[in-house]
């Protein structure tokens, strides 16, 4: 008998289709085909990223399945993410999810979302002690998350309106970068001055946070510089992009340290699509340095949307004797 466990799964919350297998704990593949049609309407546009996914999705379980070397007669479970996400793509996923453990006679796995970036941080070594504090700092989501255990996470602190992805996104719009901006910000704000313009931010209560008011004063900061000088943001664009970087990042950054010192723990990470950011990298290594505090960053492949953090939340899952049935629906957040 093959006591081995073997899991396919399957992440399609919103633009990227992914794939992964997991044997025993370890990551075997992990494979995404990413959506360039949002492009240019500088965003993701729900109908045509469910599209997508119809399209993508059997060739990118088979490559997961080849790359790995596993025939999905050899599988133990099937995960998938039940949600927060667009509801169109999560379909696309759940259903197939359950096709296939239907048609396989194996269990079924959902998975959280929003739990699995921060399980992203237990596929590789070394793993986070406990308590953990995680910042999630996705496109859709901004949260500060205590963990005690892998079946343990709470929510100390989250967004009051837009996500920090989002903030990266549309401020990139406003420099007249396309969809998703968070990426460009960062390669530019490498050649600029992040001291040259300020920007505000407000102080929420707790540890939230907010990120309106920062989207309002770049607009009329723009709008004001644009009107005296049309060729203002082609002009200053790597100092924009390094200023609006260094005001997200310090803002975020303050909020956790907050968190760290009030509630005790040492031990930081970050998760999430907008962990990719080198700055937020970079700079929450310094500020565990300076505490003498232990960072947690996850590989760059797994802070982006990716099925291998599904995989290893489902791991923890199955050997807990947790799984999911038939007739769930997803997760409204
Ligand atoms: O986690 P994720 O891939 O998808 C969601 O669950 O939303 O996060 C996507 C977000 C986008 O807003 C994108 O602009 C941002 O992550 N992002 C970045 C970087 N790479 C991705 N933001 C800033 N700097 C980056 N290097
Ligand atoms: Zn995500």
């Amino acid at each position: 008998m093959n006591s081995q466990v073997k899991i396919l799964a399957i992440e399609s919350s919103c633009d990227d289709t992914s794939a992964a297998i997991l044997v025993d704990g370890k990551i075997l593949s992990n494979e995404v085909a990413g959506q360039e049609v949002h492009e240019r309407y500088g965003g993701v546009v729900p109908e045509l990223a469910s599209r997508a996914h119809q399209q993508h999705i059997v060739p990118v379980v088979q490559a997961a399945l080849n790359q790995a070397g596993i025939g999905v007669e050899d599988l133990s479970a099937i995960a998938y993410t039940q949600g927060p996400g667009l509801m169109g793509s999560l379909l696309v996923g759940g259903s197939f999810a359950k096709g296939l453990s239907i048609a396989q006679k194996i269990p079924l796995i959902g998975v959280h979302h929003m739990d699995a970036h921060v399980m992203a941080h237990f596929i590789d070594d070394p793993k986070p002690e406990f308590p953990f504090l995680c910042l999630v700092v996705s496109g859709g989501h901004t949260q500060l998350v205590r963990m005690d255990s892998p079946a343990s996470m709470e929510i100390i602190g989250a967004t009051r309106d837009d996500a920090a992805g989002e903030a990266f996104d549309k401020s990139a719009k406003l420099l007249g970068l396309p969809y998703p901006g968070g990426p460009l910000i960062d390669r530019y704000a490498k050649d600029g001055n992040p001291e040259k313009f300020q920007f505000s931010t407000s102080r929420m209560p707790g540890f939230d946070f907010s990120f309106s008011g920062l989207k309002t004063s770049i607009l009329y900061f723009v709008q004001e510089q644009q009107s005296k000088n049309p060729q203002f943001v082609e002009e200053n664009r790597n100092d924009l992009c390094a200023s609006i970087q260094e005001t997200i990042v310090s803002y975020l950054l303050k909020n956790l340290e907050a968190a760290a010192l009030t509630l005790g723990i040492q031990h930081i990470g970050i998760a999430g699509g907008v962990s990719a950011n080198s700055q937020l990298r970079e700079r929450l290594q310094s500020l565990a340095d300076t505490k003498r505090w232990k960072a947690y960053i996850p590989r760059f492949e797994y802070c982006t949307d990716n099925a291998a953090m599904i995989a290893i939340s489902a791991y923890y899952k199955f050997k807990n004797g947790e799984f999911g049935k038939l007739d769930e629906k997803p997760f409204a957040r």
